[in-house]
């Protein structure tokens, strides 16, 4: 490929490479996500065969991994230089993982008998249909209890190097462990959930066929499955990649002027939200105020043990954000407009007086016009893609219902938590 690249012309390239390698990616995840749905066996038996296909998006390498492939591949990475223009790679990701693992993975994501009660799964808080989120400023766990923060998006998770909001993971392995083992999230503990998975009839062999030399069922079977699935969440089909791939008409004028606004020295926002992950991967204090009456959420500041980082959170990513509101750790604005607002509203603006924080010093003062600010939320609606989103289990190995039903009703407790709490402190 390095050799084809440079023996034709810059011109030539998005005719004879980019469009053809767009389209046949485009034309094999078509064709592998109708085969999925298809061809997927039922999920009832205890005799579930598990994929021996790679998701769509990557290809079935030597050892049985599968291998992502994308076009940002075909382009430089960004190293140190600049802040990410249409053409940069992607930062390193997570790959390698076999097909069998990424459908338990699947098949465990969607599974309320990972939790304590039975009745919280991972999706019920990361929910395909809501962006991997949840809808909610703070997400319920197991007895309706109510965190702290919200549930972040989970696509493109395999680019991510640092989990949680205030980036106290480092890898997807040892992130799963946290809800499971989280008492107000999963509440469950590692006895008690390796025997309710061995209890269910299909699990001893679905693990059998994931990991075939690595002995009985064990936790780290479940969290490499449940990390191989979420790093096969690919979202890389936006309108915007459309456009960074030079079809110039995926986006509309507006957008395109939003994008421009975005990447200006005066809004800054690419300094953080760097282009193609939208996010730079990096702490940042950026002062956004908590809701109405609860306490400044130290962030990465306990971490890291560091007082400067009070009040820091990860940049977070903002591919699918039009589906994920409401928007920041907390949940503190319910609409992308009103993000782009406390951007505009001036350095420091929301913190209260007397509290002291060390602000980012991307973080200015760039009193946008109000048809400034449209156009940026323009523009951030471009980066939603779910076109590779997963096969949902119709039923999942243990019988108990997953999320289709139970998102509802969730909800329902939720709305009442959160009036309560407020009750409390007004
Ligand atoms: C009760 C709701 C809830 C459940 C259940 C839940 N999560 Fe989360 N998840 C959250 C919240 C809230 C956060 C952010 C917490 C924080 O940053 O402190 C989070 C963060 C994450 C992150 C970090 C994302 C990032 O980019 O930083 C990953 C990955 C994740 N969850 C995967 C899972 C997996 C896998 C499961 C099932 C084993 C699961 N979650 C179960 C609510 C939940
Ligand atoms: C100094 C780095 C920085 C700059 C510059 C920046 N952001 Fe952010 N952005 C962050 C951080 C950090 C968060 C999370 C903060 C929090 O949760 O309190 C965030 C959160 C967001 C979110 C919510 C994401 C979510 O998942 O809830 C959106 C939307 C957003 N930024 C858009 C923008 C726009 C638009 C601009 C330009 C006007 C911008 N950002 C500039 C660092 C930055």
């Amino acid at each position: 490929m390095a050799l084809l690249l440079s023996t034709i012309s810059r011109a030539n390239l998005i005719k004879q490479v980019y469009r053809p390698l767009l389209l046949s990616t485009l034309l094999f995840c078509t064709a592998a996500v109708a085969d999925r749905i298809e061809s997927h066996p039922l999920e009832t038996t205890a005799t579930i065969t598990l994929s021996e296909n790679c998701p769509p998006s990557f290809m079935l390498g030597d050892n049985n991994q599968c291998l992502l492939r994308n076009l940002y591949q075909l382009y430089n990475s960004l190293g140190d230089h600049g802040i990410g223009g249409l053409k940069t790679a992607l930062p390193a990701h997570r790959d390698g993982f076999s097909p069998q693992q990424i459908d338990l993975g699947r098949l465990l994501f969607f599974d309320p008998a990972l939790s304590a009660d039975q009745s919280v799964s991972c999706a019920s808080c990361h929910n395909p249909s809501q962006g991997f989120s949840d809808g909610l400023g703070r997400s319920v766990g197991i007895h309706g209890q109510q965190g702290s923060r919200s549930a972040p998006s989970l696509w493109n998770s395999a680019f991510i190097k640092d989990f949680f909001w205030d980036a106290r993971a480092q890898s997807l392995e040892e992130q799963a462990l946290s809800p499971l083992f989280s008492p107000q999230e999963m509440g469950n503990n590692p006895a008690q959930l390796l025997s309710s998975l061995e209890a269910v009839e299909a699990y001893p062999q679905l693990f059998k066929q994931a990991f075939p030399d690595s002995g009985d069922l064990n936790l780290d079977q479940i969290a490499t499955s449940l990390a191989a699935f979420q790093s096969s969440l690919i979202s890389l089909n936006s309108r915007y990649d459309q456009y960074a791939h030079g079809y110039a008409d995926a986006l509309n004028k507006q957008e395109v002027e939003g994008l421009n606004i975005f990447r200006s020295f005066v809004a800054r926002c690419s300094q953080c939200h760097m282009p193609p992950l939208f996010t730079n991967q990096q702490i940042a204090v950026i002062g956004t105020p908590e809701p109405e009456g609860r306490a400044r959420d130290i962030g990465a500041e306990k971490t890291f043990g560091s007082a400067k980082l009070k009040g820091g959170f990860k940049v977070p990513s903002l591919r699918n954000i039009a589906e994920t509101a409401p928007y920041m750790h907390s949940g503190r604005f319910e609409t992308l407009r009103e993000v782009a607002e406390f951007y505009s509203g001036g350095r420091g603006h929301a913190v209260p007086e007397g509290e002291d924080l060390l602000l980012h010093w991307h973080i200015s003062e760039p009193n946008l016009t109000g048809d400034e600010l449209d156009r940026l939320v323009d523009f951030m609606g471009t980066l939603s893609d779910s076109s590779l989103l997963p096969i949902i289990p119709q039923s999942v190995p243990s019988g108990l219902t997953t999320i289709s039903d139970e998102a509802a009703s969730k909800k329902t407790i939720s709305k009442k938590n959160i009036s309560e709490s407020n009750h409390e402190q007004s």
